[in-house]
């Protein structure tokens, strides 16, 4: 039985994860393929077009990730299950940065960093965390720990998805009750994965509805987290929303293009903070432990779970 890692930036490092936990599993990398009918699994992140369709015997296709957006990207991709990755520690690590990031505009540090680089002690006010309302676009697997998370912390949770939802201590929303969810959000946290429907909604319309009134007068502004996809985004209209002072701030950890170019003013910006798409990284162990337990389940025939809807795109 072999398994071929494909289409990302570590995968000797996967590779030899998977090598090392299993016992029968034969693990190649990607370009080094061999004999194509020998493959009968793909440990995939963004593939090269074209290429798992060639592989005559390949039965399912495991996300490196737990977003597929990547994997769609190939327009033949084989119509065999594909399960993305849901993993405690991934989950772990993405509530560790959703926390950190509201956390951090909610108690002003990137103006206490400023203040710090003058030299300037100066006392800024702000609001208890029952006063900010945090809303969460996406209360699957990510968002809803992370509002449980949040909500351990005193916020005022609210959450959006596409179907009705029932989250303990979270006002949900759905479908076309986005407006009111927005108009009820001084801290934006998208979670949602990048499909057709998704695609750019985070842009100028959106952000003017998030809730520029009723917030506490000492958190200065409406807050975004994006640590969905880029494809979400529409970065200049991010940036003019900043400018007119319709954001307070945003904490970006993914791009329009990826790695964020060099010109691009977010960089520079003193209410933005940038990470590398490093929010919740998949981290090699649990990914070739959850890469064996999906192999497993489908050699005994059993129903995969995680399966990826490709109507729906998630
Ligand atoms: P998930 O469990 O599939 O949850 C997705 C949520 O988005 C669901 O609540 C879903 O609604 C909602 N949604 C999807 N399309 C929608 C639409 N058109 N309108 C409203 N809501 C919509 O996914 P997850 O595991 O939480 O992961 C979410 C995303 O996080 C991934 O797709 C990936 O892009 C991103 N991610 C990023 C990193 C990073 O390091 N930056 C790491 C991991 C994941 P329903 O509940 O109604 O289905
Ligand atoms: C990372 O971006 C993921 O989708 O897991």
């Amino acid at each position: 039985m072999t398994v071929l890692v494909v289409g990302g930036l570590r995968e000797e490092h996967f590779a030899s994860t998977l090598r090392a936990v299993s016992g029968d599993l034969e693990v190649r990398v990607s370009p080094n393929i061999g004999r194509k009918e020998d493959i009968r699994y793909a440990l995939a992140w963004e593939p090269p077009p074209g290429l798992l369709k060639t592989l005559p015997n390949l039965e399912l296709i495991v996300s490196v990730g737990a977003g597929v957006d990547h994997l769609f990207r190939d327009p033949e991709l084989p119509e065999v299950p594909v399960v993305r990755f849901v993993d405690a520690d991934l989950t772990g690590r993405m509530v560790e940065f959703v926390v950190l990031n509201v956390l951090l505009h909610h108690r002003r540090m990137t103006e206490f960093r400023e203040q710090q680089s003058k030299v300037e002690w100066k006392y800024l006010p702000e609001p208890a965390s029952h006063d900010v309302r945090v809303g969460i676009m996406g209360l699957g697997v990510l968002g809803g720990a992370a509002s449980q998370a949040l909500a351990k912390l005193g916020y005022r949770l609210r959450g959006w998805s596409r179907t009705e939802k029932r989250v303990d201590g979270v006002d949900c929303y759905f479908g076309n009750q986005l407006d009111a969810f927005l108009a009820e959000t001084d801290v934006l946290v998208v979670l949602l994965p990048l499909t057709s429907e998704t695609r750019g909604l985070i842009n100028r319309n959106l952000l003017a509805k998030l809730s520029q009134r009723g917030r506490d007068e000492r958190l200065p502004g409406p807050v975004l987290i994006n640590a969905g996809r880029g494809g979400l985004q529409v970065e200049s209209d991010i940036l003019a929303a900043l400018d007119i002072g319709q954001l307070y701030a945003a904490s970006l950890d993914v791009f329009e293009t990826e790695p964020l170019p060099e010109t691009s003013p977010l960089w520079r910006h003193p209410r933005v903070v940038i990470t590398p798409h490093c929010a919740a990284e998949s981290d090699p162990r649990a990914i070739a432990d959850y890469t064996i337990a999906q192999i497993e389940a489908l050699r005994r025939g059993e129903r995969l779970k995680h399966v990826v809807d490709r109507t729906r795109g998630y």
